[in-house]
């Protein structure tokens, strides 16, 4: 059992934890979420025993052990190549098997009849036993599998760790902890440094894992299939919830809901009070009631609602207009030491266009926005940027970029934009950097404050085309959804990468996907890439079949069968094709019900808005209207969807008639 008792900790002048209490079992799948800044790395690194707390104490059972993967910055041995520096964690083991190397050589050195011989013997026999019983021989299948698991490839295994990037630097720092397996796992943001791939392979292993898992994260898919209980962090409270995070929104949100209704009966109540004392108030008779209502008054604990916390506000200024062209790459050719990441590419970005740059780990993404933003260089080919484009840049490790001894102040006024003091702190807060907080130093900054102010900073440069690299990693779900908004309004020219499709398919025009060794453009947004390569996988599967079919039923190559086979034959074909239309057609069935149920929810949320009365009461009118915009997100979303199937259906079945 792992038990914080009453813990409380301020950093700067703000109260992170404020007397926090929890025990968390072995067997427990958490989730700790809460806003950017809200202190849930902090609390893992107490418990860690990293930071040290003002009061309060953290406790674990005997024979329990804690591992711990922090949000940024970790570092391994660099002399090393992949497999020996996860292995490594396996060094008594590997210490062990040395020994009993050592005394068997002693052994075949010394006289078999001598009483040291018999030591040694008996010496040799426990550690043997010892050493088998350490599972030293499937040590390496382990860390492969781990490895392969989070995305290396074998010729990565051999490769010395100081080639690899922070991210990952950061899966094998991964690797190391699945492997050790400690009772209690730790986990800070373990997704922002995986594809989408390595995820869901990371989802089934800590499904599968016998420890505890307590993890952090802002994306509520993962947390969703992983966690049974959700610990939330606001305004330095803990809230333990006996669910995933869906469940947990649910919860708050009905907890806020009642709390507020209970607010505003006791206003009411104070107010009838209030006006009972002024009436009575020099009337003798009622002196007596008066008193104790004034008593009642005093009494009376207020109830407080917490404020729905700021969310930042921004939006990117008009940008000057660029040429046609923003910039083209002739012939490109990118090399690290002996390795080729792009081996002489083309591309054409132009104006206003909006890109997602997709593709596995690895392959060359962030390199190709590196070169883009001139911080690369090339080592043949041509790089033209266009007329008057200006670029801004969004690096995918703020914390290797930002200077870490400079405050988010010093960082804007520095920037070089001759803006001044009081319009950076504007920036700065609509940042939600407000107060004292401008003057933090970047090195104790969160992960979301960090990503917040790398955005500011981009906010003060005239860029007309803006480059960003995983910009969501780190940010909390509601500045994620103000950073969508800001760039889909932007007017300038944008290159995003991300694994994040529900992010980027409303501002993405084109999908750049990039392989190991070659590029590719396609003209729509991440869900029409993903069809097209879909279609395209199927295209060249029933390619196979067809061949495969023909050869099998005609090796001769003409086509002499009866009228009967042939009957069965399109019959069978039938058969396989609404086998293959079945559950698409379930599935639009189910989306056309469920747009039905969402239309009909709009309109009775309509007539409650046109109704004379509805903007007398405020409360009423934001919590409806925000209900509205849900429901009509949610509807949008049900319509895009049921087109993909309803399309992808008809594809089907066009391919059958031909
Ligand atoms: N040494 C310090 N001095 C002052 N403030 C600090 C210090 N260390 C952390 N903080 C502040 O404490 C708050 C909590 O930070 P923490 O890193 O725990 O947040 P978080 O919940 O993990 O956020 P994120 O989701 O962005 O990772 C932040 O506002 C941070 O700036
Ligand atoms: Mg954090």
């Amino acid at each position: 059992m792992l038990q914080c008792a009453n813990i409380s900790l301020s950093l700067g002048n703000q109260a992170v934890l404020d007397d926090i209490s929890i025990i968390i079992n072995p067997a427990d799948r958490i989730g700790l979420v809460g806003p950017n800044g809200a202190g849930k790395s902090t609390l893992l690194k107490v418990i860690m025993g990293l930071q040290e707390v003002d009061k309060g104490s953290v406790s674990t059972g005997k024979t329990e052990s804690l591992g711990y993967l922090p949000q940024d910055g970790v570092e391994p041995n660099f002399s090393l190549n992949v497999v020996d520096e996860v292995e490594s964690i396996f060094q008594p083991i590997f210490d062990l098997e040395k020994n009993v190397q050592h005394i068997q050589n002693k052994l075949g050195d010394i006289d078999p009849h001598s009483a040291s011989y018999n030591d040694y013997l008996d010496q040799l026999g426990s550690l043997q036993t010892e050493l088998e019983q350490s599972g030293i021989y499937s040590i390496r299948s382990k860390v492969e599998k781990v490895l392969t698991g989070l995305g290396f490839n074998s010729k990565d295994f051999s490769r010395t760790t100081s080639e690899f990037s922070g991210g990952w630097l950061m899966r094998m720092a991964l690797a190391k902890l699945l492997l050790q397996d400690p009772t209690y796992l730790l986990l800070d943001e373990p997704t922002n440094h995986l594809d989408i791939e390595s995820l869901q392979w990371l989802e089934q292993f800590l499904a599968q894992y016998e420890g505890a898992v307590i993890v952090v994260s802002h994306d509520q898919y993962f947390l969703d299939s992983l966690t049974n209980r959700t610990l939330a962090i606001r305004q330095g409270k803990l809230q333990d919830y006996a669910g995933n995070y869906s469940f947990y929104e649910r919860k708050w949100d009905e907890e806020r809901e009642l709390l507020i209704n209970t607010k505003r009966n006791q206003e009411k109540q104070i107010k009838d009070t209030q006006e009972f004392i002024d009436r009575f108030r020099y009337k003798a008779t009622k002196a007596r009631q008066v008193q104790s209502r004034v008593k009642q008054l005093q009494k009376l604990k207020h109830i407080e609602v917490e404020s729905e916390l700021d969310s930042v506000s921004f939006s990117f200024p008009t940008p000057e207009r660029t040429g046609q062209i923003v910039v083209k790459l002739d012939q490109v050719v990118k090399r690290y030491k002996d390795l080729t990441v792009f081996d002489g590419i083309d591309l054409e970005i132009e104006r206003e266009d909006k890109i997602a740059i997709v593709g596995p780990n690895g392959a060359g993404k962030s390199t190709l926005i590196r070169i883009m933003s001139g911080l690369e260089p090339i080592q043949s080919g041509i790089q033209i940027l266009g007329h008057k484009v200006q670029h801004a840049y969004f690096a995918q490790h703020q914390a290797d970029e930002l200077d870490e001894t400079e405050d988010p102040l010093g960082i804007m006024m520095r920037a070089g934009s001759g803006e001044k003091e009081s319009r950076l702190r504007s920036i700065l807060g609509s940042f939600l950097f407000t107060g004292d907080d401008v003057f933090k130093k970047v090195k104790v900054l969160s992960g979301g404050e960090k990503s917040r102010l790398a955005l500011a900073k981009m906010l003060l440069s005239p860029a007309n085309f803006l480059i960003f690299d995983e910009p969501t990693n780190h940010l909390d779900i509601s500045s994620k959804a103000v950073l969508q908004q800001a760039l889909q309004q932007y007017e300038g020219t944008c290159m995003i990468v991300s694994h994040d499709r529900s992010f980027l398919d409303p501002i993405v025009n084109k999908v750049l996907e990039i392989r190991p060794g070659s590029i590719r453009l396609f003209l729509g947004n991440v869900s029409y890439y993903l069809d097209k390569k879909k279609e395209e996988a199927e295209l060249i599967s029933s390619a196979h079949e067809r061949n495969e079919e023909s050869t099998k039923r005609d090796p001769s190559g003409t086509d002499n069968l009866s009228k009967k086979e042939k009957k069965r034959q399109e019959a069978e074909r039938r058969n396989a094709l609404s086998k293959r239309l079945r559950p698409l057609k379930k599935k639009i069935n189910q989306l056309e019900a469920a747009i039905e149920d969402t239309e009909n929810s709009l309109s009775s949320l309509e007539a409650t808005m046109a109704e004379v009365d509805f903007y007398e009461d405020p409360i009423q009118v934001k919590e409806t209207s925000i209900e509205y915009e849900k429901i009509k997100k949610e509807l949008t979303k049900l319509m895009f969807q049921w087109e993909e199937y309803q399309e992808r259906y008809e594809q089907i079945e066009a391919e059958f008639e031909s």
